[in-house]
């Protein structure tokens, strides 16, 4: 990533830490994008300046990071709601619906956003995309049991489907699960897709974020854009 780009994340990241008042329940996405709204609002902790904040983190390696930086964390199984989430994204479509997973952990960020009041995204420019799928493959998370299986399955829906590696060896999400990247080309129904691969038993989650996104606030050379979805 280019330094150019880290600074635009930054000031996207940033910019949506002003939205978090004291005592509030915080979702802390995960990616590089969102991990600079963590590192802000430790600052902002540590000054003083937002108190009785407490987090939820969307990944072990967030939760590490927050924890590292005396960001006070709370357990989602101890809250009812969460008030603003603050998490990366990697294709935004003009409605505000998302591809996420890029980094794997779409399961825990989807379960953090589903009860988030506001899930607030945080994007430099070159993430807006016409329609999804066009920019970034589709990721599949998947129990390992049988994974091939569903290899066929999404070929048969139209995708070319890559088992995502890490260091020589399959990627593990969170849960011990795997991920599938699913190179669809522009998808021309997401609501569609999304029904198809939740009907699928052995497919956990997806990353097709479909209006759960509230607030998308986008840096580029030119300024920042805060974009609200409309209801
Ligand atoms: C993590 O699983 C993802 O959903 C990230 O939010 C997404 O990949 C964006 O990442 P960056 O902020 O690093 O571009």
């Amino acid at each position: 990533m280019s330094a150019e780009v880290d600074l635009l994340k930054q000031r996207a990241a940033e910019r949506a830490v002003e939205l978090v008042e004291s005592g509030m329940i915080v979702g802390l996405g995960s990616g590089s994008t969102a991990s600079h709204a963590v590192r802000r609002l430790a600052v902002l902790i540590q000054q003083g300046k937002l108190p009785d904040v407490r987090g939820v983190p969307t990944s072990k390696r967030v939760e590490q990071e927050a924890r590292a930086l005396g960001i006070p964390l709370v357990d989602l199984d101890e809250v009812s709601a969460i008030d603003l989430t603050i998490d990366g994204a990697d294709e935004v479509d003009p409605d505000l619906n998302l591809i996420k997973g890029g980094g794997g952990a779409l399961l825990r960020e989807k379960i953090v956003a589903q009860i988030s009041r506001r899930e607030v995204i945080v994007i430099d420019d070159s993430k807006l995309s016409p329609k999804l799928g066009t920019r970034r493959s589709l990721p599949v998370e998947v129990v390992p049991f049988g994974w091939r299986t569903q290899v066929s399955y999404l070929e048969a829906l139209g995708a070319q489907v890559t088992l995502r590696q890490q260091g020589g060896a399959p990627f593990q999400t969170d849960q011990g699960n795997l991920i599938l990247d699913c190179a669809f080309g522009p998808i021309d129904d997401p609501a569609q897709l999304a029904l198809r691969l939740k009907a699928r038993a052995g497919i956990v989650e997806h990353g097709l974020f479909l209006r759960m996104a509230t607030e998308v606030i986008v840096a580029s050379a030119s300024g920042i854009r805060c974009i609200t979805r409309s209801a």
